[in-house]
Order: structure tokens, then C-alpha cells, then sequence
């Protein structure tokens, strides 16, 4: 796939990429009350012409209410309310078939809580210029993380090794979920079979995007810890990713060999 890699980026290059046209912020939460109006206010400021999605899942502590107001304040602010707690893929599924079925040409990927800084992402609408993706990475030159204890860093990075060997993906940061799609690239992953609910969803995008040959980017951004709030990361969210990207790692290699038995 290394090599593979560089054939991708040199096909892109000799590749033509249409206009972005207008970007769609989603914002998927679940108890994000004190997070919420200063990312809101955050992305409005950093890219005036882009609209924002929250995707709340009922969240208990009133996130959609506060979002509901700041959706009537602001044409550019829209909810998306879900009926209760299905995870992070389930979410982002809703809000990006929300946002394809209307105008827009680019859809981004943000969490709530200000990890994701809003003033970094003309820099990854710039790389999707010339790309079918835009990943915000924290784990190739440049990347960085900002309070994160060890033990997270420590899961994360190991996820992200996890999948690149299991999936053989030449990519370093595979779980992250700051990201730039061409609505074009989205409608090509096959969004109707994602089954992943956590954090997967993420690795599962990443994978679909390579194996569909799309022009994969990954562009360093800084990832600040969260002050306000709590991670919503938990145990199943982890053994999910585990059992799921070991599937999918056995799935491919038994494709392959297969493949290879009918050549012989
Ligand atoms: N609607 C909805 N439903 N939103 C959710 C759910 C859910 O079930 N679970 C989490 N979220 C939202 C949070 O409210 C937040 O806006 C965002 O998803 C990220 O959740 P965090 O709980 O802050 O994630 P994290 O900081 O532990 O994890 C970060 O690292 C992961 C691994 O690299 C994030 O960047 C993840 O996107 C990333 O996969
Ligand atoms: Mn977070």
C-alpha cells in the first residue's frame, strides 16, 4: 500500500478537482451545555460562509435547547435532534444525509468541545482543493496534542497502529474526527452499510475512503483537551474498535489470499 500511496498522489496531481462549494460544520453532542455556544461562535467567526449542524442525541443536560437558540438567532445554525444516545457514527450518519440532501459541497467532522480548534480549519478546506479527503492529524509532523494525559495519547496512537498495520492504511492518524469530505467522496463510501457506532466510525471512513482510491490528505492540527465536560470514551467504545478493525484486518487478508488462490 506504500507504494500505492505514491501512485495515489501522483494520479491526483494530474487529477482535476471541482470547486468546494459551501461547507457544512457537524457538530455531533451528547452533554455539551458548556461547550456548546462558544464552539457554535467559534466556527461562525473562523469561516463566516460555512453553516453548522449540531447532531444532539436528546443530551439530558439541554444541549439541543441551547442549540435550538442558537439556531434562531442565526440562518447559518441548524439542529438536528435525535431521540437518544446511538454514538457518534449514528450521528454523524444523520447529519451528513441531512446535509447531502440539501446544497452543500463539503461536509466537516468537529467535536463539541473545543479539541478541534474552528480558526484551524481554513487550512484543511484549502488542502481539500486539491484532495477527495482531508484528515486533521495529530500524529504526523506538526501534529500535536495539548493536555492529554499519557494513558490516552498512549490508546490513541496504538489505535492508530492498530488499524494502519491491520488495514494496511498509509495513514497516521486513523481515528480522528476532525475531517474535510467532498460531498462526491462521501456519496462514494457506501454510507448505507456503515453499521459502526463509536469511535470506529472513524477508522471504518478512513478505510472506505483508501479502498475506494480516493485522494486521502492529512493536514497537522493541534488537538487542545477538552476544559469543560467529559469524554464520552468508554470501555465498549474501545472493544468495539477492537473486534471491528480486527474483522475487517482478518476480512481483507482472506479476500486476498483467496483472490490469489484463483491466479495460481
Ligand atoms: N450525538 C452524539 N451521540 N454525539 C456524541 C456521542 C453520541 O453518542 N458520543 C460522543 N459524542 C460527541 C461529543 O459530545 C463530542 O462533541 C464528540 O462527539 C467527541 O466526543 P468526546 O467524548 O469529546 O471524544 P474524545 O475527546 O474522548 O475523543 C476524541 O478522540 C477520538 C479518538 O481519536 C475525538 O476526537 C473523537 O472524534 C476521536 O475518535
Ligand atoms: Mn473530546
Amino acid at each position: 500500500m506504500n507504494d500505492g500511496d505514491g501512485t495515489l498522489a501522483a494520479e491526483a496531481r494530474g487529477r482535476q478537482f471541482g470547486p468546494l462549494g459551501t461547507a457544512l460544520v457537524i457538530i455531533p453532542t451528547y452533554n455539551e451545555a458548556e461547550n456548546i455556544k462558544t464552539i457554535v461562535g467559534r466556527v461562525r467567526s473562523a469561516v463566516p460562509e460555512a453553516h453548522v449542524l449540531v447532531a444532539d442525541d436528546n443530551s439530558p443536560d439541554g444541549t439541543g435547547k441551547l442549540a435550538d437558540e442558537l439556531a434562531a438567532e442565526d440562518d447559518q445554525v441548524h439542529v438536528l435532534h435525535r431521540k437518544g444516545k446511538e454514538g457518534l457514527g449514528a450521528a454523524y450518519l444523520a447529519g451528513f444525509r441531512w446535509g447531502l440532501e440539501r446544497d452543500f459541497g463539503v461536509l466537516v467532522e468537529m467535536d463539541a468541545d473545543g479539541s478541534h480548534q474552528p480558526e484551524e480549519l481554513p487550512r484543511l478546506l484549502t488542502a481539500l482543493k486539491g484532495a477527495d479527503l482531508v484528515l486533521g492529524s495529530r500524529w504526523v509532523p506538526g501534529g500535536r496534542v495539548v493536555n492529554w494525559p499519557k494513558s490516552r495519547e498512549f490508546i490513541s496512537r496504538g489505535g492508530s497502529l492498530y488499524s494502519r498495520l491491520a488495514l494496511d492504511l498509509p495513514l497516521r492518524d486513523i481515528t480522528g474526527g476532525y475531517r474535510a469530505f467532498r460531498r462526491e467522496t462521501l456519496q462514494g463510501l457506501g454510507l448505507d452499510e456503515v453499521a459502526s457506532q463509536g469511535y470506529c466510525f472513524q477508522v471504518d471512513l478512513a478505510r472506505r475512503a483508501v479502498k475506494a482510491g480516493y485522494h486521502v490528505v492529512e493536514v497537522p492540527i493541534t488537538f487542545v483537551e477538552r476544559e469543560l465536560g467529559d469524554s464520552k470514551m468508554s470501555r465498549d467504545i474501545l472493544i468495539e474498535a477492537l473486534w471491528r478493525v480486527t474483522a475487517w484486518g482478518v476480512g481483507d487478508r482472506m479476500a486476498k489470499v483467496k483472490g490469489r488462490g484463483k491466479t495460481s
